[in-house]
């Protein structure tokens, strides 16, 4: 065999090898078996044309050289190829994709308490009553005597009261946790004075087994006017108004007498049960009707004890539950589950 023969033969192997190779590290010693400038096929060849005359020099040279440009470019292309198939194997695997849709983070929102007493206060204060607050920790005489209930007065018992250990006020009376939202009603009329109209929402406690109903603390929204010539009218025209914004138009209420010291007459409100339409459901325990807050005329002991005349000014009050208002417009049986902050609860207000 010719070395021309040679040359053909290293022409089709390497180009049938360059053609079959699937790799990056295989392509590489490929070139350096056929290219490399020592040992590869065709350096051995070009070894050899000192020993050749100048006739098959010149060809020899030529071919040689023409096989190893064309392996060269043939390896060049193959290169780029394989380098192209790695890069996309790469992005294709990588976890980054930048045209996935983002995995939205869970946004906060109000506790349904919250929410239901900011929807209560906001009911009011379009119907033009101004926002008042007042401190968790309160003295004796606010939370109690100005609201008619003398010392030592069976009603006091009526409230379950944490007393603050240690702490008395110039009298020597005991600080405590606000049993109610109502001593908010005697910091405000001691501080203004009437046409008044206040909303007071917060927090209050007492000292209860919890149950279904019941905590040792939870939140009421107290309500006062104080103008002239209010009566239980005025009371009945605006609690009927707060239940048809809260609840919907068809929303109705009752009253029935009941007692609290600070108030006289004094009265509980139902509202129609608006889930059943009144037919009786388990919400409403088959009634028709919710017990939702209590309300009556201001005492006239409370009025003067501010320094108002009673001759001359009257007023209304209420106090309303917020988590009986939240349990009955969320249909939520049982109280505990708003204070157990259980996410997968609170995530569907
Ligand atoms: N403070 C009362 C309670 O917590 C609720 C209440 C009743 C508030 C009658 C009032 C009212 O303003 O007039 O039991």
């Amino acid at each position: 065999m010719s070395i021309l023969d040679d040359i053909e033969t290293i022409k089709t192997e390497s180009l049938k090898e360059v053609s079959t190779v699937d790799n990056l590290e295989s392509l590489e010693s490929l070139r350096l078996r056929f290219l490399g400038r020592k040992d590869g096929h065709i350096s051995k060849v070009l070894q050899l044309l000192p020993t050749l005359n100048p006739d098959e020099k010149k060809q020899v040279g030529r071919q040689a050289n023409e096989v190893k440009r064309a392996l060269e470019a043939c390896i060049e292309d193959k290169k780029r190829l394989l380098e192209d198939a790695s890069l996309n194997q790469s992005l294709s695997q990588s976890a980054l994709d930048l045209t996935l849709p983002d995995r939205s983070a869970f946004r906060g929102k109000l506790h349904p308490v919250t929410q239901t007493m900011d929807d209560i206060v906001s009911v009011f204060s379009r119907l033009g009553f101004n926002l008042a607050e007042g401190p968790e920790v309160e003295t004796d005489f606010n939370n109690f005597t100005a609201l008619n209930h003398p010392p030592d007065h069976p009603a006091r018992d009526a409230h379950d009261t944490f007393y603050v250990k240690d702490l008395r006020d110039a009298s020597g009376a005991p600080f405590l946790l606000r049993t109610h939202t109502s001593p908010v009603q005697i910091r405000y009329m001691k501080s203004h004075q009437p046409p008044l109209y206040i909303v007071a929402p917060g927090r209050v406690f007492r000292h209860e087994a919890v149950d279904a109903t019941h905590s040792f603390v939870f939140h009421q929204v107290e309500g006062l006017a104080v103008d002239k010539d209010i009566s239980m009218a005025d009371l009945k025209g605006m609690l009927g108004l707060f239940a048809q914004h809260l609840f919907g138009s068809k929303a109705r209420i009752r009253f029935r007498p009941s007692f609290f010291p600070f108030v006289e007459p004094g009265i509980e409100v139902d509202i129609s049960c608006t889930l059943c339409d009144q037919k009786g459901c388990r919400v409403c325990k088959q009634s028709g009707w919710i017990e939702m807050l209590g309300a009556g005329l201001v005492h006239p002991h409370v009025l003067r004890g501010v320094g108002y005349n009673p001759d001359q000014v009257s007023g209304y009050a209420f106090g309303i539950g917020v988590e009986r208002v939240a349990m009955f417009k969320y249909g939520v049986d049982d109280m505990r589950l708003f204070y157990e902050n259980d996410i997968r609860f609170l995530k569907q207000f």
